[in-house]
């Protein structure tokens, strides 16, 4: 049965530039996320483009990742970045922050040169996370002094020579510290709100007129913390202590387990998934009591589901490594619709994480390489990136359940760029089909196009070693004439891209 439901998109109406940062990625030294995923040395017999995995290379660079988070998360706040630098023979290998957990130790084979060489592979923008709890301001100052120096200008600049990069690698995102109010150093909100100012005072000799810090925000919907961070700060000059965003992190969890789950859990994962408008607006609202202007802007640097691991390849070698299906994919659509139609004040955002681990695009080990259904997803938004928002509105059949807000089953998003204009719809409703009237206003909407469908005839199917193509998409041409219906299929992903005629 298809129900009907009506996308009203005004063409006139927008509420800006949908920011190419929100399709950022995230990638931390945890589990299996470099060591056999990325990374698998130059020496590996798997086919590698200077270390890296070749197939996951060719991959992403594919769905233009514009930025990359990195080293963590957790992590971040345990490492010397002093450690992943000169001759790879020569690192210290550490018990790291994740050795408790599954006992492994890091190698710093991927240190600042790998990671920054890989960015450029893919062509995504580093961004780093520094260590605000267990190193000082000093030594991070180094690190972006050792980053970012002009060519043999300091004795940092040319250590970074020595060790195979003369020009400077010019990281313009830097993060300080990471999720403060938990494992980044248990501290309260005036605790952390004073380091990062002692931090972003002493950078001030090693920041350039791009150098972007980011400051350690909210979990979720904990906005009090957003609040007293934000007070604190505002003592303080911006122009001595600028803050170029706010980083919040927000894992709408799981419902069920990530392949076996009831049609009550999977709604009950869409309304979790949702709720991320909410974080978005309330992080927001209360940022405007302090910066009306809105200098500082969202980077919702972590996001994704989180189920129980132990569904991915390694059965459960890999820390938090899941197998991701129509589910997550949907999860995905919905939240990258949600940063698309907020793209006013979210300027950066995060999937966590690349390989191998929570809501991942890829899943990898020895010589096999795998997209997931959500590496799918990205691919069929990418056009949205550097587009001019177009405000839609979905009439559809809205879902309600105590302690969230109404939940629409049609998820839209539509940008236009270059003459070309993209709609994305997501359909949360897990057994039925939507037809979908587009309606405009404000213009028309004709042209030839493309129209890319992202199914699968069982929504808890997901893409194996075995069987990787078992969730794929299929592309159509499509045209529009003004008076169109769109077939969304149950549990489904959708984009349409069109030249306007
Ligand atoms: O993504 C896994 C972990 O989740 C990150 O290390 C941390 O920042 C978050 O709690």
């Amino acid at each position: 049965m298809s129900k009907r439901a009506e996308l009203l998109l005004d063409m006139k109406k927008s509420i800006g530039t949908i920011n190419p940062l929100i399709y950022g990625h995230f990638s931390e030294h945890i589990g299996g996320v470099f060591y056999d995923g990325l990374w698998v040395g130059e020496d590996s017999r798997i086919d590698n483009i200077r270390g890296f995995r070749k197939s996951l290379v060719e991959s992403f660079r594919k769905i233009h990742p514009s930025v990359l988070r990195w080293p963590g998360g957790c992590f971040a706040e345990n490492y010397d970045w002093r450690d992943g630098i000169g001759p790879r023979d020569k690192r210290p290998e550490r018990l790291y922050f994740w050795y408790s957990w599954d006992g492994r130790t890091e190698s710093n084979a991927v240190g600042t040169h790998e990671f920054v060489d890989f960015c450029d592979m893919v062509g995504a923008q580093p961004y780093f996370a520094a260590n605000a709890t267990s190193t000082s301001p000093q030594h991070i100052r180094n690190w972006i002094e050792y980053c970012n120096a002009p060519e043999g200008r300091t004795t940092l600049a040319r250590e970074r020579g020595e060790n195979g990069h003369p020009a400077p690698f010019n990281v313009q995102y830097w993060g300080i510290g990471n999720e403060n109010w938990g494992s980044g150093g248990q501290m309260t909100p005036e605790m952390y709100a004073r380091e990062y100012i002692r931090y972003a005072t002493v950078f001030r000799s090693v920041r350039g007129a791009d150098t972007r810090f980011i400051i350690c925000g909210a979990n979720g919907m904990k906005v009090n913390w957003t609040r007293r961070v934000m007070e604190e700060c505002s003592r303080t000059s911006p122009l001595v202590v600028p803050i170029w965003g706010m980083s919040i992190h927000y894992y709408c969890g799981t419902a069920g387990k990530p392949l076996e789950f009831t049609e009550d859990q999977w709604y009950q994962l869409m309304f979790q998934a949702d709720r991320m408008r909410m974080v978005v607006d309330a992080n927001r609202a209360v940022m405007d009591e302090f910066d009306p202007e809105r200098q500082i802007t969202l980077a919702v640097d972590e996001w994704g589901c989180w189920h129980e691991d132990g569904t991915g390849p390694s059965k459960g070698y890999n820390l938090f490594e899941q197998q991701s299906n129509m589910r997550d994919a949907v999860v995905a659509a919905l939240t990258l619709n949600t940063f698309n139609n907020r793209c006013d004040v979210v300027a950066m955002a995060n999937v966590a994480q690349l390989c191998n681990n929570l809501h991942s695009l890829y899943l990898a080990g020895g010589e096999n390489f795998v997209e997931t259904p959500n590496y799918h997803v990205f691919d069929m938004f990418k056009t949205h990136q550097g587009g001019r928002q177009i405000a839609v509105r979905a009439c559809c059949e809205t879902l309600e359940k105590e302690g969230f807000s109404p939940l629409e089953t049609l998820s839209a998003s539509a940008s236009e760029k270059d003459g070309k204009v993209t709609i994305t719809l997501a359909n949360l409703n897990m057994t039925d089909a939507q037809s979908v009237k587009l309606t405009c206003a404000g213009g028309e909407l004709r042209g030839k196009g493309v129209c890319t469908v992202l199914r699968s005839a069982d929504p808890h199917t997901c893409n194996t070693f075995e069987n990787p193509t078992a969730v794929t998409p299929t592309a159509s041409e499509i045209t529009l004439t003004g008076d169109d219906v769109i077939d969304v299929p149950a549990a489904s992903v959708v984009s349409i891209v069109i030249d306007k005629a």
